[in-house]
């Protein structure tokens, strides 16, 4: 019955919160979602999404009677006990997170001792333990996010685990949470608290390490003659390692790994430790975004009035999110070489009119490379591997010049076709 299943608070219906709310209205619970925007609020009680997340639309649609969109604070801590807390932590200049967005929801708290508070925001460890200081008596449970953009969804409803921290006094509330996913049938990993931070924060660092790992891999392999695709393929044969986040490519981007590196290095700074590992992830990821200038370079000579086509502006495919995007880096490379940028992506340009500088914004990737010079695959979106390169493309480009960012096309067909091609690490 549905008047069996804990009412749910969402507080910030950003992506992390939609996603939430939304999940758990599919799950059965009766939701309230607070933002502070209102037009967001109206738009999305008019069951309009405003972000590009596949299922995203038809679960909010599937829901609507269980999921109750407002702006009043008030509205939530009536009809709710558990508070999810959803809200941005961007980081600031110094690297560390911006935890002001998590101080108002605090300060409209006030010392309410009925409400838990489940952290799903990603915080600094001991951002936990500091809140129940100043809360105590009052429950608090970490519970991080482990989503992926275009893939939330299932993410959130198949998970690999879900992680529940809690320390003294707040087991009950643990428990609550750890029950709100029962039917998800995931391994619970029930911790404690700055551990469940950790886990968060470690969990994204070490993906990207990964990630940098095998982009380094790429760069030396380009010189060595070995094959990228080929070695991570045998590398992730092996159960220790495991296939996944050995994509070569051209940087990882996106609104989690950058910060979530950037703010476990920082983290670890202020305590006195430097590590060193997660300086050196940071920075190969920043080479790594503008060897694809080198490679233009290595066939083109100087780029001064070059025109050049980007495909994809998102930070990977399914998303129309470009925060810390290599599109960003490369339009803006490009035009400091004296290079003319055309950009295109299926939903994701116009998001970046002002990041990209004076770069031309293509209605299709055809307007993007009439013409061009070169065309960098920046994103491996689907629909960018059934282009009609070896006719339509080929044929409009002045110079048939590949860098393929993502080792996403097909290299022999190209090359067979008179293409110059350039992929990452092989
Ligand atoms: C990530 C984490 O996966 C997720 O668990 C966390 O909650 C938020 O951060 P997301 O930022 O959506 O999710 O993107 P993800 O799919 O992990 O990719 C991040 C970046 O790494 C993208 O730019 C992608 O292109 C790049 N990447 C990923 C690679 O370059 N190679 C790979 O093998 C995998």
């Amino acid at each position: 019955m549905a008047d069996e299943k804990e009412p749910i608070g969402v507080i910030g219906v950003g992506w992390v919160g939609l996603v939430t709310a939304a999940c758990f209205a599919e799950l059965g619970h009766e939701v309230w979602a607070r933002d502070i925007v209102p037009a967001k609020v109206e738009s999305l009680a008019r069951g309009e999404v405003p972000i590009h997340e596949p299922g995203l639309p038809e679960l909010v649609a599937q829901n609507a009677e269980r999921l109750h969109f407002t702006t009043d604070m008030a509205e939530v801590l009536e009809h709710t006990r558990l508070l999810f807390v959803c809200v941005d932590t961007p980081p600031t200049y110094s690297g560390d997170a911006d935890l002001s967005r998590v101080e108002s929801v605090l300060d409209e708290l006030g010392d309410s001792s009925e409400h838990a508070l489940v952290m799903k925001s990603t915080v600094p460890v001991g951002t936990g333990r500091s809140i129940q200081r100043r809360r105590p008596g009052t429950g608090y449970v970490s519970n991080p996010e482990f989503l992926k953009e275009g893939n939330a969804v299932a993410d959130f409803m198949r998970p690999d685990r879900v992680v529940v921290g809690a320390d003294d006094g707040s087991s009950e509330y643990a428990d609550r949470v750890a029950a709100l996913y029962a039917p998800l049938a995931a391994p619970v990993v029930t911790t404690d608290v700055a551990s469940a931070e950790m886990i968060k924060l470690a969990s994204n660092a070490f993906l990207a390490t990964k990630i940098s790992f095998i982009n380094e891999i790429a760069n030396v392999s380009e010189e060595l003659g070995a094959d990228v695709q080929e070695v991570a393929y045998g590398m992730g044969l092996d159960a220790r390692i495991g296939p996944k986040f050995l994509q070569a490519g051209i940087g990882y981007g996106g609104s989690c790994f950058p910060k979530d590196v950037q703010a476990l290095k920082q983290l670890a700074g202020n305590t006195g430790y430097h590590f060193q590992l997660l300086t050196a992830v940071i920075e190969v990821n920043e080479l790594q975004k503008r060897r694809t200038i080198g490679k233009l370079q290595k066939h083109l000579g100087s780029l001064e009035g070059k025109q050049v086509a980007l495909l994809g502006v998102a930070f990977k495919p399914d998303t129309d999110d470009i925060r810390e995007a290599t599109s960003l880096v490369l339009s803006g490379r490009l035009q400091g070489e004296g290079a003319s940028v055309r950009v295109y992506d299926p939903v994701a340009a116009r998001n970046g009119t002002s990041m990209l500088g004076g770069a031309r914004i293509c209605d299709s990737a055809l307007e993007a490379i009439d013409g061009a010079d070169a065309v960098v695959l920046v994103t491996e979106w689907p629909e960018f591997g059934e282009l009609d390169w070896i006719g339509e493309i080929k044929a409009r480009m002045r110079v048939p010049l590949v860098v393929d960012g993502r080792n996403f096309l097909d290299r022999e067909r190209l090359v067979e076709a008179g293409f110059t091609y350039e992929g990452i690490g092989r």
